[in-house]
């Protein structure tokens, strides 16, 4: 005779909403931010990566393109407050990619396999299926790739990378109906770099670009003047990453956007550190590139967007774009000691960029697509 399962000692709910992190109803948001640092910590050995509570809580807040589902898988704690143990965040596209449902679910090491992050994908499953979505598509982050021939080391569809299949966020996605689609790779730049090294960088570029181009820099916000043609540089890069088989579409971007993303960086205590290469003779903007920073975060930047205009490529713009960013970042924040950036195996170019930069890698993304139509719900029924 089988022994009676014990009944969980968790419950899932949909945490309050609030209007600022010192609100009492805001302790999901700090409750989330733990356990994220948590999952983070135990998974990947560092904590460079994890949203913090002030990141989700102005998300929430400024719903313009993303609208966020959550949910919260709670203990009692020994004071009687909540104790958030497992999350699950849908985030729902609004402007574009209206067909995509993305899930994030994490639950403390502690806690795993209990059934937590199976009760929660099937209510995100079902959040999506009420909100018409069709496909669904998630990330599972991993500190390193398996080793080349391992038994376990999957491969995507298209490019290079590999990812352990025994991950439990790879057998949970897996298990889920999802498959494989691409392996983006995570990198690091110890900085600062050296100012000869970056000035060497700047000289060789600029003497490919040669006198057509000028190159201007700026700490967020960007000068009226350019904001509608940064919105047209964002449009392009959505338009021209190489994405594999990921549904993914062109993101719909307008000056507002712009703006729209410049005042959450506010509101988040971040800064952009953009530099835009002009095109000397129609005074258009050629290229891009972006780095975001957390003003409370002195040793980590990011590396977001760069991209260079389908025709002006060819003259070594995004090498010159980055480093003439990387020699503005090291005026501006002498004490950052690394910079991360992503970037999907299939995008052979930019790759090549960073490495030459001394990005080196330092663990990845799977990144998993399936119909919604063809997820499964893992919970036992
Ligand atoms: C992926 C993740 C969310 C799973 O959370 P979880 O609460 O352990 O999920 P579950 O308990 O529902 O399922 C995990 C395993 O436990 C098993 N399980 C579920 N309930 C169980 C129970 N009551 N008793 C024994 N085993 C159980 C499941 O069958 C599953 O087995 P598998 O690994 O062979 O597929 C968790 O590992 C995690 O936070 N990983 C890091 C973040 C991540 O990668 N997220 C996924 C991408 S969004």
């Amino acid at each position: 005779m089988s022994t009676p399962a014990a009944p969980p000692t968790w419950r899932l709910l949909e945490p309050p909403s609030a209007a600022r992190l010192d609100a009492p109803e805001a302790w999901a948001y700090h409750g989330v931010a733990a356990l994220e640092r948590a999952v983070a910590l135990a998974d990947l050995g560092h904590d460079d990566l994890p949203p913090r509570a002030l990141d989700m809580l102005v998300g929430d807040l400024h719903p313009g393109h993303v609208r966020r589902h959550r949910l919260v898988a709670v203990e009692d704690g020994a004071d009687g407050a909540p104790r958030v143990v497992g999350h699950g965040v849908l985030m729902l596209p609004v402007t574009d990619n209206r067909h995509l449902a993305v899930p994030r679910i994490a639950v403390l090491p502690s806690h795993r396999g209990r059934g937590i992050g199976s009760a929660i994908a099937d209510r995100l499953r079902r959040v999506a299926l009420t909100e018409g979505r069709t496909t669904v598509f998630a990330e599972v982050e991993f500190a390193a790739e398996p080793a080349q021939g391992a038994p376990d080391a999957l491969a995507p569809k298209e490019g290079d990378g590999h990812v352990s299949a025994d991950l439990p966020g790879m057998r949970f996605a897996r298990r889920a109906g999802l498959a494989l689609e691409l392996v983006a790779r995570r990198s690091v730049l110890d900085v600062p770099l050296p100012d000869d090294v970056v000035d060497r960088f700047v000289a060789d570029a600029a003497a490919h670009a040669g006198d057509a181009y000028r190159v201007h820099t700026w700490q967020d916000p960007a000068p009226e003047r350019w904001v509608e043609q940064l919105a047209g540089l964002e449009r392009s890069l959505s338009e021209d990453e190489p994405n594999g088989g990921l549904e993914l579409e062109a993101e719909q971007w307008d000056g507002r956007r712009i703006r729209d993303e410049e005042t959450k960086r506010a509101e988040r205590g971040k800064s952009g550190l953009v530099a835009v290469a002009e095109h000397v003779a129609t005074g258009t903007l050629a290229g891009m590139t972006l780095l975001v920073f957390a003003h409370d975060r002195p040793e980590l930047t990011e590396q977001d967007s760069t991209v260079v205009l389908p025709e002006h490529r060819g003259h070594r713009l995004g090498m010159l774009l980055k480093a003439v960013n990387l020699r503005e970042h090291t005026r501006v924040r002498p004490g950052t000691r690394r910079i991360s950036t992503w970037n999907n195996e299939t995008n052979a170019p930019m790759l090549a960029i960073n490495v030459a930069l001394g990005f080196r890698p330092a663990g990845g993304a799977a990144e998993l697509q399936a119909p919604l139509a063809d997820v499964v719900p893992l919970s036992p029924a």
